[in-house]
Formats: structure tokens, C-alpha cells, sequence
């Protein structure tokens, strides 16, 4: 496998499988360095119906969209990239059509979550604690909040539940009592070595340092980023946007994620047959999705030794199923 320097994309082949069927309307809400888009339309230009596709890439990263822009030259014509958040996947869309008379009934819809290799490895962005770097952890930079606001102002208890709902940790309280202690003492926690090492001080020892220094990293991220709340609205503005039988893929990688993406699709596959235990033979309305993973698409152990990151990855898909009247009602 040949390394990209900004992102190695997870799952590939098995998106651009799911997603790339035929022409039309392409949303990748996470665009990151391009890797999953540029491979998409690859796999559409190798079918004849690029010319006949856009491609609409959202990031709230400034340098994602930078080097997705290079990335996908080629495709410029077929391209629109977008800073914003995927959470207003809805109205992007509707721009992005609106400028080009396209009606917004998109195709394919990729949500490749979490952050990419790049912002993890530059040590300014604050998202590492293997690096020393401000506390910062916004994907957008121009965002209100950011770590440091967290750490440095938030209550204990405050802090204890957020380390405990976002990273699962079960040392949260006396993580938190630890932050405010150094509070106290040296005003304030300058940076990501300076919480490591606190962290680290009051982990439960064992492999479980590590564990604990990434689980209160993720919660932090999590608040910052809002991203529990965002996928969410995503997913079911997302929905809303699909054209008959377009498919939303969602690659999540961790439970909390995965858990809001399996709910919110078996939410919206079950609209189909009515409350459950009625015991449906007809669906009851003929608007909803169907699910194509009943079960999360993951890496193989191949893909999993030429890039970590896909360990955890999952991928969920569901597709629309067209309106139809009933039969009796026509
Ligand atoms: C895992 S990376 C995606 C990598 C990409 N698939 C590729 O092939 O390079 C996730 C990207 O999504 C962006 N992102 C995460 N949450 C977002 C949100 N709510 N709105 C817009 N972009 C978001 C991050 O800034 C990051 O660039």
C-alpha cells in the first residue's frame, strides 16, 4: 500500500462499491484530503457517468479542502467544494444545485467521521497526546470553543461527566478531581503534554494508561466538536436528500458513533412497517430506507496491518425506497 501523506482513506473498495452505481448527485461530508472522493469518481469515470456526476465536498477544515481541491483537479469541472459543516448538508446541497439548475436529489452520501491523520499529526491543532501542542481541538479554527475552554473552566463535575458520557471512562471523577487540583495550584493546564502528564499521573495503571489518555482526548474532541449532536442532524437531514434508491454510507469509529448511526437507521427502516409486534404484511408507508448492512462492513486483516485506523472502522449503509402509493389507494 502506497501511503498517502495527508489521509490513508478506510474501506475504499467497499464504498466506492456501495456508493458509485450510477450517475448523478455525490455529497462527501467529510472530504478530509480527497482520498474517498477521488476514488468515487475514479470508479465513475470508469463507468462513462462522470461527466454526468457532481461531486459536492464538505469540511469544516480549511486544510482538508486545500488539499482535496489538489487532489481532485482533475475533476474541477465536476466539483463543488464546500467549508461548512455536514450538519447543513440540507441547504449546501440545495445551493450548491440551485447554482448549477440540478434538482438536489443526491446519488451517494459518504460520512467518514472523526478527524484525519493529518490533523492528528500536526501537534498545533492540539488533537495528540503524544505531541505537545496548544489545547485547541477544533476542526473549524474559527469555532468558539476549544479545549483549553474546557479544561481550564469547566466545573469538576462538569468535567467528570463529560470524560465519562464521551470517552467511557470509568476513572473519570478522579480524572477530573486531578484537573482541578492543578488548576489550583498552577492557574492553568497549558497544553496537551501538560494533560497527558496529569492524566497519566492518575490513570489506573497498566495498559490502562493509554486507554484512559485516549478516552479523555476523544471526550474532549467529542465537546469541542459537538459531533455526537451533528451526526445525528446529518443523518436525518441527510436522509432527506436522497434521491430514490441513493444510499448514505457512514463509516464510524467508536461506539458511541456507531451506536447513534445503527439506531438512527433501524429507526428509519422500521418507519417502513409500523410499530413493531403489529405484526405488519404490508409496510405502512412507502417513504423510508432500506437497511444494506444489517450488519457494520468491517476491515480486512490485510487493510488492517497496512492502516491501523481501520481497525475500528465500521461501515453502515442504507438505501431510499422510492414513494409509492399502495396499491388499494390508487
Ligand atoms: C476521517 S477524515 C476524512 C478523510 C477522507 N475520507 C479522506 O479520504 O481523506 C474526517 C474529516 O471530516 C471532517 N469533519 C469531521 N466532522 C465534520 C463536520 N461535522 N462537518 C464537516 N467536516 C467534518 C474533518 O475535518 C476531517 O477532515
Amino acid at each position: 500500500m502506497v501511503h498517502d501523506r495527508f489521509h490513508d482513506p478506510v474501506l475504499v473498495t467497499e464504498v466506492v462499491a456501495f456508493l458509485a452505481r450510477k450517475p448523478g448527485i455525490y455529497v462527501d461530508g467529510t472530504l478530509g484530503g480527497g482520498g474517498h472522493s477521488l476514488a468515487l469518481f475514479q470508479s465513475l469515470r470508469e463507468a462513462g457517468y462522470s461527466d454526468q456526476s457532481l461531486l459536492i465536498g464538505i469540511d469544516q477544515d480549511d486544510a482538508a479542502l486545500k488539499e482535496a481541491a489538489e487532489k481532485l483537479k482533475e475533476y474541477k469541472a465536476h466539483s463543488v467544494l464546500v467549508k461548512g459543516n455536514f450538519q447543513d448538508i440540507g441547504s449546501i446541497v440545495q445551493n450548491a444545485c440551485r447554482s448549477r439548475c440540478l434538482a438536489p436529489k443526491v446519488a451517494g452520501i459518504l460520512l467518514d467521521l472523526g478527524v484525519s491523520s493529518f490533523q492528528i499529526d500536526t501537534a498545533v491543532r492540539g488533537f495528540s497526546y503524544l505531541r505537545d501542542g496548544p489545547l485547541d481541538m477544533r476542526m473549524d479554527s474559527n469555532a468558539p470553543l476549544s479545549a483549553a475552554d474546557i479544561v481550564n473552566s469547566y466545573e469538576e463535575k462538569d468535567l467528570a461527566r463529560l470524560i465519562y458520557r464521551y470517552g467511557e471512562e470509568p476513572g473519570s471523577r478522579r480524572i477530573a478531581r486531578a484537573i482541578v487540583a492543578w488548576r489550583q495550584q498552577h492557574g492553568s493546564v497549558k497544553g496537551t503534554r501538560e494533560l497527558a502528564d496529569i492524566i497519566r499521573g492518575n490513570a489506573y495503571g497498566g495498559d490502562r494508561v493509554v486507554k484512559t489518555l485516549s478516552r479523555v482526548f476523544q471526550a474532549l474532541r467529542i465537546e469541542v466538536n459537538g459531533e455526537l449532536d451533528v451526526l445525528r442532524r446529518a443523518l436525518y437531514k441527510g436522509i432527506e436528500c436522497l434521491d430514490d434508491y441513493g444510499r448514505m454510507a457512514v463509516i464510524s469509529y467508536h461506539s458511541l458513533e456507531d451506536r447513534i448511526v445503527k439506531t438512527v437507521f433501524a429507526e428509519q427502516a422500521r418507519n417502513d412497517w409500523g410499530p413493531k409486534g403489529v405484526g405488519l404484511r404490508e409496510p405502512l408507508s412507502y417513504g423510508a430506507v432500506s437497511l444494506i448492512t444489517r450488519k457494520p462492513i468491517i476491515a480486512t486483516p490485510e487493510e488492517t496491518e497496512a492502516n491501523p485506523r481501520a481497525r475500528s472502522a465500521k461501515l453502515r449503509i442504507i438505501e431510499q425506497i422510492p414513494l409509492r402509493v399502495p396499491h388499494d389507494e390508487v
